[in-house]
């Protein structure tokens, strides 16, 4: 396996590859452009192990091992130099992608292997600029990466079968499990169906038909998600989330980003990292924002999700990734309590079709149902009801 890896981008996700990695043993070169981005980036590392340490999960032994298997750089090449295995994490710009990609190409072994974790750019395209697209791969964390489960492994048009060999041995050695997204749509897996789910969250409010608070609390208490969908985003990152939706919306429409998105992205109002999202932060890493359980019967979940489950449609429809393979990606990399499509057989798929098609007459095309929604419909497959949804009921 690889003994030194590089990660290059130490912002949000970036400093949290490099810890899960140097927690399991390797030698982490992480790159960024300045000092003091890196210094900031060894901080919360230290804050995140510290807190591990607390917990009893760590002994302060390993803390300080950890620490000193990442080494941070400025230079591209000293990051790059030997290693077999490099993971993008810049920012979600595929000229910058790309401009990175190719000067990576240019000074490492040809086998190295080139690993982006974009969260919605075209693989294939990040690919395109060097001389070894089998060689590069999407190996999508999820924040917090140390945390979280999941690793989203996606394929371009010509990464080879031995690239996701090793990239799947890398991952099993960091403890995380994985899901294979076949194809390089926009958003994949996760982004796709997250991106609808936040997105329709944001509309609901802008329209005026519930609070923000309403519909958080709707999400963390009735759904059962971990946060609240603002407080998720406010979490993730405002601008994170814009960008990804927006990528996604200008590749093929699968989302449509909301004004509210829009005015909190352009206003720099990105969430815990800049202090004010849609909530309002102290600067303590660990702060909470407060959501009232007793609004949580003021939407139903059904206006919230069906979007989401439309997006799982359309993943399955055009076999990007298989029913159960879908749900583990949502119940590990969102933390979900169960699957997306098992909760959509327990709310009932003409129910969901029925609140798109009111969606669709209101406010256009994007909401139309899935044709394997109006299939499964017309073919009495409505899920717990009638014993016969995405899954089967005994
Ligand atoms: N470092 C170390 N430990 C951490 C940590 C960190 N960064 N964050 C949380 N923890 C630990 C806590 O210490 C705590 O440990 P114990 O169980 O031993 O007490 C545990 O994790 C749970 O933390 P909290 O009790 O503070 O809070 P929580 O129960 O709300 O869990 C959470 C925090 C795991 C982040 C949870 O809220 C969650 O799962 N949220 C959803 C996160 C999510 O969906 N992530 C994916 C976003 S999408 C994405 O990233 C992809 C993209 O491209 C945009």
């Amino acid at each position: 396996m690889f003994e030194k890896i590089a990660v290059v981008g130490a912002g949000t996700m970036g400093h949290g590859i490099a810890e899960v990695a140097a927690l399991n043993g390797y030698v982490v070169f992480l790159c960024d452009i300045s000092e003091e981005i890196l210094r900031e980036a060894i901080k919360k590392i230290e804050w995140s192990l510290r807190k591990m340490v607390e917990k009893g999960k760590l002994g302060n032994e390993e803390l300080t091992l950890t620490l000193n298997r990442i080494r941070t750089t400025t230079s591209l090449e000293e990051a790059a130099k030997d290693s077999k295995l490099i993971i993008e994490a810049v920012p979600e710009n595929l000229e910058l992608k790309k401009g990175i990609f190719s000067r990576l190409d240019g000074m490492t072994h040809p086998e190295t292997i080139l690993g982006t974790n974009t969260s919605s750019l075209p693989i294939s395209e990040i690919a395109s600029v060097t001389s070894r697209p089998d060689k590069v791969i999407g190996i999508h964390f999820f924040n917090p990466p140390v945390i979280m489960p999941l690793v989203e492994i996606v394929c371009g048009d010509k990464t080879s079968k031995q690239t996701v060999d090793s990239v799947l041995t890398f991952i099993k050695t960091l403890g995380k499990q994985f899901i294979i997204c076949r194809k390089d749509v926009p958003g994949f897996v996760v982004n796709r169906i997250l991106e609808a789910l936040i997105q329709e969250a944001a509309w609901i409010v802008h329209r005026g038909e519930a609070s923000m608070l309403e519909v958080d609390s709707a999400v963390k208490y009735r759904a059962k998600l971990p946060m609240g969908l603002f407080e998720l985003s406010d979490y993730v990152g405002i601008d994170v989330l814009y960008s990804a939706g927006k990528a996604i919306q200008d590749r093929d429409g699968g989302v449509i980003v909301s004004p509210l998105f829009e005015e909190y992205y352009k206003n720099g109002w990105y969430g815990k990292k800049s202090g004010k999202g849609f909530y309002t932060y102290t600067g303590d890493l660990w702060e909470k924002p407060k959501i009232p359980p007793e609004l949580a019967d003021k939407v139903n979940l059904e206006e919230i999700f069906a979007p989401a489950v439309n997006a799982a449609a359309w993943l399955l429809r055009n076999n990007v990734v298989d029913k159960e393979e879908l749900d583990k990606a949502v119940i590990l990399g969102l933390n979900f309590p169960e699957g997306i499509l098992q909760m959509a057989d327990k709310w009932g798929i003409d129910t969901l079709v029925q609140v798109l098609k009111i969606k669709r007459s209101k406010y256009g095309e994007y909401y139309k149902p899935d044709q394997l929604l109006e299939e499964m419909v017309a073919n009495n497959r409505l899920g717990v009801k009638t014993r016969r949804g995405f899954y089967e009921y005994v």
